[in-house]
């Protein structure tokens, strides 16, 4: 019982640094009056309403006013495919039958919330190119959302690894074969996003016999204010 209470107030706290992590460098360089940190801390700590009330892309906690709900999760081996919900929407999944094995990624506007680009890349057979072609024009203020199938390293290239470090990540560089990876970032961050999970594919530590487990995360990504 204790224990439990001692790991939900660390869930907590993990939860509201990341988001306010990813607000400090998401709006650093927009000109943005920073926010309330006590009016966050509230509509965080403040108990869901109603116990009934299914909060959004179910996940555990509400997401405060002026942030998106998310939720992550990776492919399991190259059996059961990744998905990913925003704003209560799932966009991939394998009952949409819109994922594949490689990087499975949502580009949404940042501002509105809306879907701009939604795309699975093989990175096992694939050609890089349809990748760079889709991360190249990426516009700041743009959120991208990716999940991990199956092999998601070998075509990534050098090219492509730098542009998913644009968008913040600090795995991007060290990917590798059948490594289970999930990621939420943008275009124009400052910093490294705090979305970010990643597990090495190593026959020692692997759930599945040539895979690592799967990934799950969710969590509140502020709204960008213009
Ligand atoms: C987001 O949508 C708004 C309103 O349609 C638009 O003005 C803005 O340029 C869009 N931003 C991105 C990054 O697509």
């Amino acid at each position: 019982m204790r224990a439990t209470g001692v790991l939900r107030i660390v869930v907590l706290l993990f939860t509201i640094a990341a988001t306010w992590l990813f607000a400090s460098t998401y709006f650093s360089n927009t000109g943005m009056k920073s926010i309330n940190v006590k009016k966050w801390l509230r509509t965080y700590i403040e108990p869901t309403k109603t116990p009934t009330i299914q909060n959004k892309c179910h996940s555990r906690r509400l997401c405060p006013e002026h942030t998106f709900t998310f939720r992550i999760a990776s492919g399991a081996a190259n059996v059961v495919g990744p998905s990913i919900c925003f704003d209560d929407i799932v966009l991939m999944s394998n009952v949409k039958n819109n994922v594949g094995r490689g990087l499975n990624i949502v580009l949404i506007n940042g501002t509105t919330g809306k879907p701009i680009g939604i795309d699975s890349f093989d990175m096992y057979s694939g050609d890089v190119k349809n990748l760079l072609a889709f991360l190249k024009p990426i516009k700041k203020g743009t959120l991208a959302l990716i999940a991990s199938y199956d092999d998601v390293a070998t075509k990534l290239n050098d090219e492509a690894r730098n542009l998913l470090a644009d968008l913040g990540s600090i795995h991007a560089f060290h990917l590798a074969f059948r490594d289970s990876w999930i990621f939420l970032g943008g275009k124009g961050l400052k910093n490294k996003s705090p979305f970010e999970q990643y597990l090495k594919n190593s026959k020692e530590t692997n759930k599945y016999d040539g895979w690592p487990e799967v990934l799950e995360m969710e969590g509140c990504v502020p709204k960008k204010l213009e």
